[in-house]
C-alpha cells in the first residue's frame, strides 16, 4: 500500500526548513505520495521549487484560510484549528484522483514540524481501519498514549480533555484510503472546539476504539514526536535598516 501523507503548510520564516527536514525523512520512506497543501491564494514559487527538487513524489495543492480564521503570526498556538481547509483540498483531491477499486493505500495527516521515525512508517504501512501509536512531547506531557490490553484499544493516556472521542493528536493514527470513500462526506471543520478536529474526523469516517489497530509495540514506543519549531526573532532586520539603509536582501530565499 501506498502511503499518502497530507501535510498542510503555510508561509513563515521557519517554513523551508521545515520543509527539508521533513523530506529528509520522507527520502527514506518507499512508496509514499506527499500531498502538500499550501495555506495560501496560489502555490507559491518557494514551495514550489522545493517540491520539484525534493525527490519525494507529491501532489501539490493550494487552499486559503480566510481572513477571519487565519491564525496572526503571534496568537497563542491554540487560538483556532489550524490545516482544516488545507486537509481538505488533499481529501478532495484523493477522492477524485484515486481510484477505489485499484489503489489501496494509507492516510496518514502529518504536520510540517513534526519528527517522524522511519519506523512509523513501517507500523502504518498495513492498515486495515485505522492504526494508532503514541506521540512524544505532546499534551503537556511525555507522551500522550492510546491504553492497550490484549491487543485492543481500551482507553487514553491522555490529561488534556480525555473525554474527547479520540482524544490523540493528529500524528497519532493513519486510516486506510477506502474509509474516505466510504464515507464521501467526511471532512475537517473550522466550527469544532478545541482539540476536536481528530475526534471529528475519525466519527465521520464511522471509527468506532474496537476498530482501532494498536501498532509500536502494542502502543508501548514512541516513534513520532510533536515538536513545535520555535519562532525566530527577527528583530535586528528593522535594526539593521536603521542602522545602513537596508535589511537582508529578499532575493535571498530562506
Ligand atoms: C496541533 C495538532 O498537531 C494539529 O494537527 C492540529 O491541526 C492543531 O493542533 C489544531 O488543533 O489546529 P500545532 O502544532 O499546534 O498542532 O499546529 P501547527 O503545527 O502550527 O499547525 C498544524 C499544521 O497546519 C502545520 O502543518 C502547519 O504548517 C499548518 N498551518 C498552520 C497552516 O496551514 N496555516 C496556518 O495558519 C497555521
Ligand atoms: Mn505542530
Amino acid at each position: 500500500p501506498t502511503i499518502y501523507m497530507v501535510t498542510p503548510t503555510h508561509t513563515h520564516p521557519e517554513q523551508k526548513a521545515n520543509l527539508v527536514r521533513l523530506s529528509h525523512t520522507l527520502l527514506h520512506v518507499k512508496n509514499i505520495h506527499w500531498i502538500v497543501i499550501e495555506d495560501s491564494v496560489s502555490k507559491t514559487v518557494l514551495v514550489s521549487k522545493f517540491l520539484q527538487n525534493s525527490g519525494v513524489k507529491n501532489t501539490h495543492l493550494a487552499a486559503l484560510t480566510p481572513h477571519e480564521i487565519k491564525m496572526k503570526y503571534n496568537d497563542p498556538t491554540w487560538l483556532k484549528p489550524k490545516g482544516v481547509l488545507q486537509r481538505n483540498a488533499a481529501l478532495r483531491w484523493i477522492r477524485e484522483n484515486l481510484n477505489p477499486n485499484t489503489d489501496n493505500g494509507v492516510v496518514y495527516f502529518a504536520d510540517d514540524d513534526n519528527t517522524y521515525s522511519l519506523e512509523i512508517f513501517q507500523e502504518m504501512r498495513n492498515t486495515k481501519k485505522a492504526t494508532v501509536w503514541p506521540v512524544g512531547l505532546v499534551g503537556g506531557l511525555r507522551y500522550e498514549k492510546p491504553i492497550v490490553k490484549d491487543g485492543k484499544v481500551t482507553g487514553w493516556f491522555t490529561y488534556w480533555k480525555p473525554n474527547r472521542p479520540f482524544p490523540m493528536d493528529m500524528a497519532g493514527f493513519a486510516v486506510n484510503v477506502n474509509l474516505f470513500f466510504n464515507n464521501p462526506d467526511a471532512r475537517f471543520s473550522n466550527e469544532v472546539p478545541r482539540g476536536f478536529l481528530e475526534s471529528t474526523i475519525l466519527e465521520q469516517l464511522n471509527v468506532k476504539m474496537e476498530d482501532l489497530e494498536p501498532r509500536a509495540e502494542n502502543c508501548s514506543k514512541v516513534l513520532v514526536w510533536h515538536t513545535r519549531t520555535e519562532k525566530t526573532k527577527l528583530k535586528n532586520e528593522q535594526l539593521m535598516i536603521k542602522r545602513q539603509g537596508q535589511g537582508s536582501d529578499p532575493n535571498i530565499e530562506v
